[in-house]
């Protein structure tokens, strides 16, 4: 293969193991970005270089700053600018003559299909809007939204974001307990949910887990409740709940006016793990968070408005957020929203999807992407894929043969594949190759993108040289970025800021939570995470939160979770546990313990094995030694174990790992 240098790279291999790929001149023709200047150009005129990011947004009120850092980090992008986001994602696209063309694109699990216009998403965003302030919300009221893939998640979202309303979206697979957490901790007296939803064909009732969730809130909350299974799953309702269709026919031909927004107002929350049991509400802003996802979507994913672009994540994370409804419908290309699995009815399911609507850009996660790579070509290969031009990938690392093989399989080999590094926190993209630029190197995400001063440092926060591990930080604030953490400045400064910044020489530096290397191009490698926090197909969960799920059962004296890797590359969730003196580790226990994690979180979290052990190892000052029981479960050699109050655990916590289940 021969780069835009002349370089022949392929043949010479000059840059190791993994060959380098250069974007294909077909692509590169096409490319939204495509001029190399622009990383410096960014780097020599920052911050008002975001201006570019800025300028792809109506702006109601125009900004004059473009930055306000005097309160860092509490940073401030646009401050002085008026928009709203729902105006943005569709009112414009109706005035510049794509009314008709299509915004989503449905694609439900038992085969159904529905396609909104950008008209239609108009209509049914605007009575639902009025049915919500109806029923009492006001700006700045944040209302709850615990939906499955279904055409109503985003319509309730933009329907939020139009009155003004922050939502905060609940994944539908989370637990009740999970719910009414989130519920209570934002003060949200409105929630938008539904009956259920199929699994694998059958009625999941999740009425019942919001009842149960209403049962534990202090707060009266006002439910709507969207009829997803008609008859197959009857329900009734009770009192202050409503029927969403029932209410849209009761509002139906009503528009509301977008509520003019501050740039700087809270568009959502969005909860996610930390290292505490507490989940941490992120704040994400109107005008900047809009303006960065518009951006990379544009930049980075090359999404055009006549694009039919699918972004196969679901809309409860940041991911869907960012990149199934506001970044793409704020560019008025059509968004493909799927709302079941790779693999029912069959392994060929998405790509049956691409095909059927000629998707042009996919954007998926390494987890999938193994799962693919592991059923075998012969899947992609029943289908034509060529309508693809750009793959993504995002959540976790990707190690070069998966990545390779989506090249190959998915993408014909000659589709681009950004691996895009990005965070809850940081709203948007912020670690990636440019596609229509950047050399791609597999198994490393790339350079930071143009505005973003993302640097490797050590502990002492100076920055290590090109092949050493250390910890990513970012020097400089971006307009994605959170704001602060929910009703809690202290802990968004102490989780984020404190560890590499100096508050008294005004200097500021985002801590990401996790490790990386760097190499003398300025590509950078995502390793994992440093914190207590795991990462389970693309979704962070807090240690803390599944310990302290399993420590509620009774006859459990202790208990630490750690990650295991599997065979397939994937992480699973190891559980060493404790009993209490009297009690038997048996199959009973067993059950209580899965029953518990799932109550409490949702079923994402279920370990993978739960092992019994009379004690944990712990250091002389009784610290549980996480990290050794992180090796022992991944069947790492163990280092110095001296240290330990009672070395002779190990041995015996080694031989448990082939009891269990
Ligand atoms: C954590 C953030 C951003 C949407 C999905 C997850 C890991 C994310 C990559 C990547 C290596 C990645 C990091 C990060 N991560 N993308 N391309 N390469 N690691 O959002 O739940 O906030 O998790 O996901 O560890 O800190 P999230």
């Amino acid at each position: 293969m021969v780069d835009r240098n002349g370089l022949d790279r392929d043949a010479s291999a000059p840059t190791g193991p993994t060959p380098t790929h250069s974007p294909p001149e077909s692509f590169v023709e096409q490319a939204n970005v495509a001029a190399p200047g622009i990383h410096d150009e960014f780097a020599a005129n920052w911050p008002d270089c975001w201006e570019r990011a800025a300028d792809l947004l109506s702006w109601e009120e125009p900004y004059d700053t473009v930055l306000e850092a005097d309160d860092a980090p509490f940073y401030r992008w646009f401050p002085d600018g008026r928009l709203n986001a729902a105006f943005n994602c569709l009112d414009r696209h109706l005035e510049s003559g794509r009314k008709n063309h299509a915004a989503i694109r449905w694609e439900g699990k038992q085969g159904e299909r529905r396609t909104y216009t950008y008209r239609d998403l108009y209509v049914e965003v605007n009575e639902f809007a009025a049915a919500l302030r109806d029923l009492g919300v006001e700006p700045d009221d944040v209302v709850t939204i615990y939906l499955p893939m279904i055409p109503e998640l985003p319509i309730a979202m933009l329907a939020c974001a139009r009155i003004g309303a922050p939502h905060s979206v609940v994944f539908a697979g989370l637990s009740a307990d999970a719910l009414a957490t989130r519920m209570d901790a934002a003060d949200s007296e409105y929630l938008v949910t539904c009956d259920g939803y199929y699994r694998r064909g059958d009625a999941f009732n999740q009425k019942s887990k919001v009842d149960n969730a209403r049962i534990g809130l202090e707060q009266d909350v006002r439910t709507v409740v969207v009829d997803r299974l008609g008859d197959d799953l009857p329900h009734v309702l009770g009192e202050d709940e409503w029927d969403y269709h029932e209410l849209r026919d009761a509002f139906a031909g009503e528009t509301v006016e977008p509520v003019s927004r501050d740039a700087e107002d809270m568009l959502f929350l969005m909860y996610t793990s930390g290292t505490t049991g507490e989940p941490k509400g992120v704040v994400h802003s109107t005008g900047g968070y809009l303006a960065h996802v518009a951006w990379t979507s544009h930049a980075v994913l090359d999404v055009k408005p006549a694009d039919t672009y699918w972004c196969a994540a679901d809309i409860g994370w940041i991911t869907g957020h960012s990149y199934i409804v506001y970044g793409p419908l704020a560019l008025g290309t059509t968004s493909v929203m799927y709302e079941g699995t790779p693999d029912y009815p069959d392994r060929d399911r998405l790509w049956e999807i691409v095909d059927r609507n000629a998707v042009d850009v996919f954007y998926t996660a390494p987890t999938a992407i193994r799962a693919f790579m592991k059923w075998g070509a012969d899947y992609p290969d029943r289908h034509d894929l060529s309508s693809l031009r750009l793959l993504g990938t995002v959540g976790e690392p990707i190690s070069p043969r998966p990545w390779s093989w989506y090249r190959e399989h998915i993408g014909g080999g000659d589709c681009p594949v950004v691996d895009t590094w990005w965070q809850t926190e940081t709203g948007a993209v912020t670690i990636s190759t440019l596609p229509g630029i950047d050399d791609m190197k597999p198994g490393s995400a790339g350079p930071p993108l143009p505005g973003i001063d993302a640097r490797i440092v050590d502990e002492a926060g100076d920055e290590v040289d090109p092949g050493e591990t250390g910890y990513l930080t970012i020097g400089r604030p971006w307009p994605g970025m959170a704001r602060t953490l929910y009703d809690n400045d202290e802990r968004f400064v102490a989780e984020y800021w404190r560890r590499f910044s100096d508050p008294d020489a005004d200097a500021w530096r985002y801590f990401s939570g996790d490790t990386a290397r760097i190499d003398e191009e300025g590509y950078i490698t995502v390793l994992g995470r440093v914190d207590d926090v795991i990462n389970v197909s693309g979704h962070r969960l807090g240690t803390m939160e599944i310990e302290s799920a399993i420590a509620d059962v009774d006859g459990v004296a202790e208990a630490a979770v750690v990650g295991r890797s599997s065979e397939t590359g994937d992480t699973e969730i190891y559980a060493y546990v404790s009993t209490e003196r009297g009690w038997d580790a048996d199959t009973a226990i067993r059950r209580t313990i899965h029953d518990s994690i799932e109550s409490t979180i949702g079923p994402i979290a279920r370990p993978a094995a739960v092992i019994f052990t009379p004690e944990l190892p712990k250091t002389r000052s009784g610290k549980i030694m996480r990290r050794l029981l992180e090796d022992v479960a991944n069947g790492e050699q163990l280092g110095d174990t001296s240290a330990l109050r009672n070395p002779e655990i190990v041995g015996e916590i080694q031989a448990a790992i082939g009891d269990d289940d």
